[in-house]
């Protein structure tokens, strides 16, 4: 059986921490999508880690670590954060396995990403510019080179094809980038790849199912950047969702179990898009300094407001989440009232539902408020001592979601989780 971690906003719920936390129960954690704009934190031994390819199950002795055919592959990335990884003392020829269909970011991918980024101006994404958006493209256009063709004799003509490929498309953007440093260092660390564990994912996935073995899935990203349901063009380039487990990893929807979303207390984004309960006041900027919003990728400051069920109601229904765990809840220790976003009003009428166009309907949040717990809620270990507002507040968002809140976590440290059933 496999279970699905995913965020259910706009990326950075704490999916890595979860993770890490829902790890001890499986014997496998896959990622299915995305790639190094991807920036999970977890602590190992007090040390914070910031994974951004790697499963964030490495930690865990025995446990198999899957990155899937989903997975857009930067060989920079992946090898700098295998010597992070291996530092810790993990064994990465026992742990980790690359699926050979996994699609290989290049250096012109990152050229062309800025590039694209730049051509848009003011209507920019905010792409993390690590080449996510150029690579599926060649995926879907049908140019990329995979992992697996890192292992064959005529690779260097392969990539080399591409290049020129790329070069046109630069040309066209009148974007020119020495570019030959990062080269360098792709050939370097396409050496290093090469030595790792390369596999057929979908049939070691598969097996694993077979083995009765239980598979963790987990997201990156969350469901409002999803390509087809977040809010386009502020997206990202792959499928966030539960849906995206399958194409990502090769197996059948019968087999997935349990899909677990994440929501922070609150809610960021970072990169430009529409965010209807977004506060660009002091409530805001106190959000952002007492939960340290600053990406874990591109260390921009993200944008902070308002707990937004709308959109979390659309998650939900998109994901089909069976369980919901509420991050970051200490964060709203201090705050005297809180404000949940229950209906947007667009041209004059309350709806529950998320248009096509969030950008231009530029709905006004309409909000229940509720009373903060003003107490430090990141010392409790179990729900009935945590404070009783908390608790109202937990209790409010899953009768709104009609999904029960199975885990609140109220701290950034490892064991900061309450189980509430
Ligand atoms: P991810 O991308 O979903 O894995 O999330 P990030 O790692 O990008 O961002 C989440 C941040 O919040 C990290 O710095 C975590 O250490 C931190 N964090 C996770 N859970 C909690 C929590 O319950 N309370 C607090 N205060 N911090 C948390
Ligand atoms: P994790 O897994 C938050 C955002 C970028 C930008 C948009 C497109 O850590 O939650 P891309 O680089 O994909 O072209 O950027 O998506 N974005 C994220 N925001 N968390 C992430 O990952 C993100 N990955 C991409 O900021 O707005
Ligand atoms: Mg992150």
């Amino acid at each position: 059986m496999v279970d699905v971690i995913l965020g259910l906003q706009w990326g950075d719920e704490g999916k890595g921490k979860i993770v890490d936390y829902f790890a001890r129960n499986y014997q496998v954690v896959a990622r299915f999508q995305g790639g190094p704009n991807a920036g999970h934190t977890l602590y190992v031994n007090d040390k914070k880690v910031v994974l951004h390819q790697i499963p964030s199950g490495i930690f865990h002795d025995g446990i198999i670590n899957v990155i899937g055919n989903g997975v857009v592959l930067d060989p920079v990335t992946l090898k700098k954060e295998c010597e992070t990884v291996a530092s810790f003392g993990v064994d990465l020829k026992k742990n980790l396995f690359i699926s050979e269909r996994a699609h290989l970011i290049i250096p012109t991918h990152r050229a062309l990403d800025k590039a694209a980024e730049l051509a848009k101006g003011k209507d920019k994404i905010g792409s993390t510019l690590k080449g996510i958006g150029p690579t599926y493209m060649d995926k879907t256009g049908r140019n990329g080179l995979r992992v697996g063709d890192l292992l064959q004799d005529d690779f260097p003509t392969l990539y080399e094809q591409l290049k020129t490929k790329h070069r046109h498309l630069l040309d066209g953007y009148q974007f020119h980038e020495d570019i030959s440093e990062w080269e360098k260092d792709f050939f370097e660390a396409i050496s290093f790849v090469k030595e790792l564990n390369i596999i057929k994912g979908e049939y070691f996935i598969n097996d694993k199912i077979q083995e009765g073995q239980k598979i963790l899935a987990e997201g990156a990203q969350g469901t409002m950047l999803d390509i087809d349901f977040g809010t386009f063009p502020f997206v990202t380039s792959s499928n966030t969702i539960s849906a995206g487990v399958c194409n990502g990893l090769g197996i059948a929807p019968q087999k997935i179990g349990e899909i677990i979303g994440i929501s922070k207390a609150y809610c960021t984004r970072v990169g430009s898009g529409p965010f209807p309960t977004e506060l660009e006041d002091a409530t805001g900027e106190k959000l952002r300094k007492m939960g340290q919003e600053f990406g874990a990728t591109t260390g921009r400051p993200r944008r902070c407001g308002w707990i937004d069920l709308v959109a979390l109601g659309y998650a939900c229904m998109i994901n089909g989440v069976t369980k919901l765990v509420i991050t970051k809840a200490d964060v709203l220790d201090s705050f005297s009232t809180l404000s949940l976003c229950t209906a947007y009003k667009i041209d004059g009428n309350n709806t529950k539902e998320m248009p096509l166009d969030l950008e231009k309907k530029n709905p006004v949040p309409q909000y229940t408020i509720m009373e903060g717990w003003q107490a430090d809620g990141s010392k409790a270990q179990q729900l009935d001592k945590l404070p009783v507002s908390m608790q109202q507040y937990m209790k409010f968002i899953a009768d709104y979601l009609q999904r029960p809140v199975t885990h609140i976590s109220n701290g950034p440290g490892r064991e900061q989780i309450i189980e509430v059933n």
